[in-house]
């Protein structure tokens, strides 16, 4: 079992009770001008959908994204994740609503997923960070898009390497949490596609750094009377708790990577 897995296996055990099976973005929420909204209520308003896309969610949490896309333009999706609890999260939802003409969940890795051409969206939030070869698996998805298809990266990016950045990465397991330019370099390799990078900074929800301080202080603590999945899971509450300081210190940004497959 990989760390990634252990990580959402992990999260969805608490982060689902008491919703009922219902699905939930495990992303982040924006604050003005979006009205404390989800991210997704801003992405319909740049990328446009419909009912002839065919959507691949890579890395798709618990489908939040493809049943919000669907109750809104009737498209159809595939979603993948590595966590087979995620996976079976999703599908129930599919079955009890029966949804199943129109969406599939799959227990997949965004890496070796190839359905060349398939695709006419590809979203990718908070997702790719976990890779551990981010070239490859950008040119993966971007092999599985159609002709003027339409890839969206959106992640957390750093502005610089450091020691706490090298936590946050190992209690993530996200080593593709890096520069924005590493992802656009790749992108820019190929010359069927082009981008444009939307910066959303500005709109991450942060708390005053004193309350985060105290909360990763008492989460430490906690820490030592858990054991096995509960550790886990505190260090993954302990690496958001960091990264919601890195933002206070304003090492990293939120940014959305939108590219668009040239029809020549
Ligand atoms: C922060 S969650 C975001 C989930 C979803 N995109 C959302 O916005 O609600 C990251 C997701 O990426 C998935 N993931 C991580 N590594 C993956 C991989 N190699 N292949 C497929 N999914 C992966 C995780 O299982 C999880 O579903």
């Amino acid at each position: 079992m990989t760390e990634t897995k252990r990580i959402y296996d992990n999260l969805i055990r608490f982060e689902s009770r008491g919703r009922k099976g219902r699905p939930y973005p495990v992303h982040k929420k924006l604050i003005r001008p979006y009205g404390n909204k989800n991210l997704l209520d801003w992405l319909i308003t740049v990328v446009s959908f419909s009912e002839v896309d065919y959507v691949l969610d890579a890395g798709c949490g618990t489908g939040f994204t493809l049943f919000f896309l669907h109750d809104l333009y009737h498209i159809r999706g595939m979603g993948i994740s590595i966590s087979s609890k995620e996976v079976d999260y999703a599908r129930k939802f599919t079955q009890r609503n029966d949804l199943g003409k129109y969406l599939e969940f799959e227990l997949d890795n965004y890496l070796t997923h190839r359905r060349p051409g398939s695709y006419s969206k590809i979203l990718c939030i908070e997702s790719l960070k976990h890779t551990g070869n981010i070239e490859e698996t950008i040119n993966n998805l971007l092999r599985n898009l159609d002709h003027g298809g339409i890839l969206v990266i959106i992640d957390d990016f750093i502005k610089q390497d450091s020691r706490k950045i090298r936590k946050q990465k190992l209690l993530w397991d996200s080593p593709a949490f890096d520069q924005e330019s590493i992802y656009t370099d790749i992108i820019s390799k190929n010359p069927s596609y082009h981008y444009n990078t939307i910066d959303l900074t500005e709109f991450v929800s942060i708390r005053p750094v004193w309350k985060l301080n105290l909360m990763i202080f008492l989460f430490s603590v906690y820490k030592w009377i858990l054991s096995g999945i509960n550790v886990r899971n505190v260090n993954t509450y302990i690496g958001g708790l960091i990264q919601e300081k890195l933002y206070a210190r304003d090492k990293i940004s939120y940014k959305a990577i939108i590219v668009e497959h040239k029809i020549s």
